[in-house]
């Protein structure tokens, strides 16, 4: 089947690694897989005095993760955690309480980092996060990818072919968990 996948990418740098990683899973994703990026650079800081009255960024960007089949998340590590811009990103989609878009919307989440252990601990912090707000999650390929300064170029090339060839094998996973997730008939 088809599916709409949107990307959320957790930095905000222009010159953001993650961005060509992201770029380069477009690149390798199987023709199946639609992949759009949900923009989250522009949301003000969430408090819940909006709940009564979202501004449109929020509306814009809720709507894009509700009316997605999964949702991909390509971020840095830091400090050992997410970025505040992608905290605050999914804190917007998961409110005002009850209304969260992201209730049984398949994700998966990869990242690369210059680090060895290249944004590990921040995926796992990502991870309780979406399980808090009921999105299932493809356990594995896990991938913490380390970064190189050639390994991804500006426009996704990714200039080694084992890493290219496991990021391949990544978005078919992703491809085959989303047909399951979408296939198991939801409790009425
Ligand atoms: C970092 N960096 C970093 N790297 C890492 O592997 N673990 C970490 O905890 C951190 N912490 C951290 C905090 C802050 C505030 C910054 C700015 C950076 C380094 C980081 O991996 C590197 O800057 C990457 O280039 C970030 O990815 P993007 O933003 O280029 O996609």
């Amino acid at each position: 089947a088809k599916f709409e996948v949107g990307y959320v990418i957790g930095s905000l740098a222009s010159q953001s690694i993650n961005r060509r990683l992201a770029l380069a899973l477009v690149k390798l994703a199987p023709s199946n897989l639609r992949l759009r990026e949900i923009p989250i650079r522009d949301l003000p800081l969430y408090s819940y005095d909006y709940d009564s009255n979202y501004p449109e960024v929020a509306n814009r960007f809720k709507s894009a993760i509700a009316d997605t089949d999964a949702v991909l998340f390509v971020t840095p590590e830091y400090n050992r955690s997410i970025p505040g811009a992608l905290k605050n990103a999914i804190d917007w989609a998961s409110r005002p309480y009850g209304q969260n878009a992201f209730t049984r919307k398949p994700s998966a989440v990869i990242g690369t980092s210059p680090g060895l252990i290249g944004t590990a601990v921040g995926q796992q912090h990502l991870r309780t996060v979406l399980g808090f707000c009921d999105s299932p999650q493809m356990n594995a390929p896990e991938a913490y990818i380390q970064f190189t300064p050639d390994l991804i170029g500006d426009d996704g090339e990714v200039s080694r072919e084992s890493t290219a060839e496991f990021l391949k094998t990544f978005m078919v996973e992703f491809s085959g968990f989303i047909e399951r997730a979408r296939t198991v008939p939801v409790p009425a």
